[in-house]
């Protein structure tokens, strides 16, 4: 008797879907997006993480590894390709820390976003600080951009060739050695020389405050345009997205994405994170927490509402390792988990709104 209740228990399971929260419990973020949609992680290790007090987290935290390749389908090295990293003398490289990122990401069906090749920060002391000719640092360039692109051919979905290369004023951005030194030009090579090294790559501008109109916005798309008409190998306009609750969830961030959808160019989420100022206990209240939902809701919304938005990732996603309060004093608990793994209301939020997509 027991058996036939249960046998019909379970054809019923089967058959009566699950009510939602039931549902959203049981489901990843990366099996409730709709298939053309990466959602991605930065992986934690190397940056602020050498000076905390734990270990470097990704190959040394078991559980945070479980929750990258259960809920993610894309993976951003958080520090791991960045130059001071990957080539920390001018004749040596490390590919280590990288690869076994790339490795991770193969046995657990996840694409990568490399990240990145010509920034301001972040690079080693013998570039930052040696001096060069205009024609050593253009080969110092190349020889990097087509060493790395080269060593991950085939392996990387999207790379962010050019990050923050736009100051806030939309100019171009003199701490950037390349740029100070051989001028914008640079950047058109840079695109090319990641093409050459792997053509099967999606490349792309990528830089934080672009989530509403303004001069910046302005800037990267008539770059987009004369590189475009140029014929130089671009291929998507990236939002990084680390936004702080002082100012606003970006309400017309699908507008700005789609001035670039419009110029046949993908577009991509790529850093996001919403970091708020936290209370005197140092726990978030209710009310903040959805709010934070809110933001988390409106990129993604803004990125689902754009055809060629096909990549939405996140600046880590627990509180454990995120680098928000290292960089923005009194503001934290930025990702959609706590520390413990627990998931947030954002979290839910962003699963919910995969799952109707
Ligand atoms: C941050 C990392 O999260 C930190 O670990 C590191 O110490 C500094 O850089 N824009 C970017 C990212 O493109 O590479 C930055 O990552 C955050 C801002």
């Amino acid at each position: 008797m027991r058996k036939a209740l249960m046998a019909v228990l379970a054809t019923a399971a089967v058959l009566i879907p699950a009510t939602p929260p039931a549902q959203a419990h049981d489901r990843s973020l990366r099996d409730a997006a709709p298939r053309y949609l990466r959602i991605g992680s930065a992986v934690a290790g190397g940056g602020h993480h050498v000076d905390q007090p734990y270990p470097d987290p990704f190959p040394n935290d078991r559980a945070y590894r479980k929750v990258l390749a259960r809920e993610f389908s894309s993976v951003s090295p958080e520090n791991q390709m960045k130059w001071e990293f990957i080539h920390p003398g001018r004749d040596e490289y490390n590919f280590g820390p990288a690869d076994a990122i790339v490795a991770f990401a193969r046995k657990n069906g996840q694409v990568v976003r490399g990240h990145t090749l010509l920034w301001h920060s972040q690079n080693p002391d013998w570039l930052a600080e040696g001096t060069f000719t205009k024609a050593e640092l253009r080969k110092i360039l190349r020889d990097h951009i087509v060493t790395v692109v080269g060593h991950y051919r085939g392996k990387i979905q999207q790379w962010d060739v050019a990050n923050e290369i736009f100051n806030e004023n939309g100019e171009y951005r003199q701490e950037n050695i390349f740029i100070r030194e051989l001028g914008p030009g640079i950047v058109a090579d840079a695109f090319r020389w990641a093409h050459q090294a792997d053509p099967r790559a999606q490349l792309f501008l990528n830089d934080y405050g672009v989530d509403w109109p303004g001069v910046k916005v302005d800037a990267y798309h008539a770059l987009a345009q004369q590189l475009l008409a140029a014929r130089v190998p671009l291929h998507g306009f990236a939002s990084q997205a680390h936004l702080s609750m002082r100012y606003g969830a970006p309400d017309q961030l699908a507008s700005v994405l789609q001035r670039f959808d419009d110029l046949g160019l993908h577009t991509a989420i790529t850093e996001l994170d919403v970091r708020m100022d936290l209370p005197a206990t140092g726990v978030p209240t209710a009310d903040q927490l959805a709010t934070q939902a809110v933001y988390y809701k409106t990129v993604l919304d803004a990125c689902l509402a754009v055809a060629g938005c096909n990549s939405f990732t996140l600046w880590g996603f627990t509180d454990k390792y995120s680098w928000v309060p290292v960089f923005f004093p009194a503001e934290g608990a930025a990702t959609v988990m706590w520390d413990d793994f627990g998931k947030k209301p954002a979290y839910y939020t962003l699963l919910r709104t995969l799952a109707r997509a």
